[in-house]
């Protein structure tokens, strides 16, 4: 089985470029996820978000963890339980504005790391989408654009941790899903997997590796590129052993942003294929995908497609 499409970003500065751009349009195609190395960001900021983030968890979400989650998951445990991962997780909204100061019990510290992470990510993530608007043959920007709407794109980051589980046959850290919106960043833990991806029908694990982001595509990208990238279902297992944390990091659509496969992609395209994604306001996207987040995703747009119709 082909491994892990892991792409060295600093030889997109070099007589390698060519090939490396290859080799991400080949992972988005066929992948919809790959590892990035040699990011800019540096790795002793990386060293401490992620002592900072298990810091906290110790401090402030692990006794909660144990009393809503834990606690729950395990009562009268029998067959595999479906309504609920277990995870622990806080979000912090950056874009449109942020909440960064509302979020309790975190110190100024662990605040003014987050905040710095979350403008070196808004980057990173705009970098990359220059680079997958190259690979489409879309205009420099044309993606960054087609998230602004008239407020700018929504960022935000979920800060999860997925402890050790007595069961890890009956429950998941985090169910199969695709992810609605349009690029994700992952900052994972440098030693505890648990991550897969749903690759030609078989789950492949993503494995971890220390300063490394995991980059994924959500729903958005395979909707503009008219399905030549693919959002793909991925889903967290859980361990006995070790604590895994994962930082994930969602530049999306702002909320009336209107999403509709690019023009330059489509024209392209055999007649057949020219039909195949809805076009709608973002926000009304997410409604439904907060109902069906556990769903195959061909319904989420067969119902889009509907509504536009209609
Ligand atoms: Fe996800």
């Amino acid at each position: 089985m082909a491994t892990f499409p892991v792409i060295n970003l600093e030889k997109l500065n070099g007589p390698e470029r060519s090939r490396t751009m290859d080799k991400i349009n080949d992972a988005c195609e066929n992948w919809g996820f790959f590892q990035v190395l040699n990011h800019g960001i540096p790795h002793d900021f990386l060293d401490t978000v992620e002592r900072l983030t298990k810091e906290h968890y110790k401090k402030c979400m692990e006794q909660r963890f144990k009393e809503l989650v834990a606690s729950k998951a395990l009562e009268g445990l029998q067959a595999e339980v479906t309504d609920m991962d277990w995870e622990s997780t806080f979000f912090i909204r950056h874009l449109p504005q942020s909440n960064v100061t509302e979020i309790p019990d975190l110190t100024d510290e662990y605040r003014n790391m987050m905040k710095e992470f979350a403008v070196k990510l808004e980057n990173l993530a705009e970098e990359l989408l220059d680079l997958l608007c190259e690979n489409l043959g879309l205009e420099k920007g044309y993606l960054k654009k087609a998230f602004n709407g008239s407020k700018g794109p929504t960022f935000g980051t979920k800060v999860s941790n997925y402890p050790p589980c007595p069961t890890p046959d009956k429950i998941k850290g985090l169910r199969a899903h695709t992810d609605a919106g349009g690029i994700i960043l992952l900052f994972q833990d440098p030693i505890v997997g648990g991550l897969q991806i749903l690759k030609n029908g078989e789950w492949v694990d993503v494995p971890p590796m220390r300063h490394s982001f995991v980059i994924n595509l959500g729903d958005q990208l395979e909707v503009i590129s008219n399905g030549r990238y693919r959002s793909v279902e991925h889903r967290v297992m859980t361990q006995t052993q070790g604590s895994r944390m994962s930082i994930a990091s969602f530049y999306n659509p702002g909320s009336d942003a209107i999403i509709y496969p690019a023009p330059a992609v489509v024209e392209n395209e055999a007649e057949e294929k020219k039909e195949w994604y809805p076009k709608f306001v973002f926000e009304d996207y997410m409604k439904l995908y907060a109902g069906m987040k556990f769903q195959a995703k061909e319904p989420r747009f067969e119902a889009m497609k509907a509504t536009a119709t209609a």
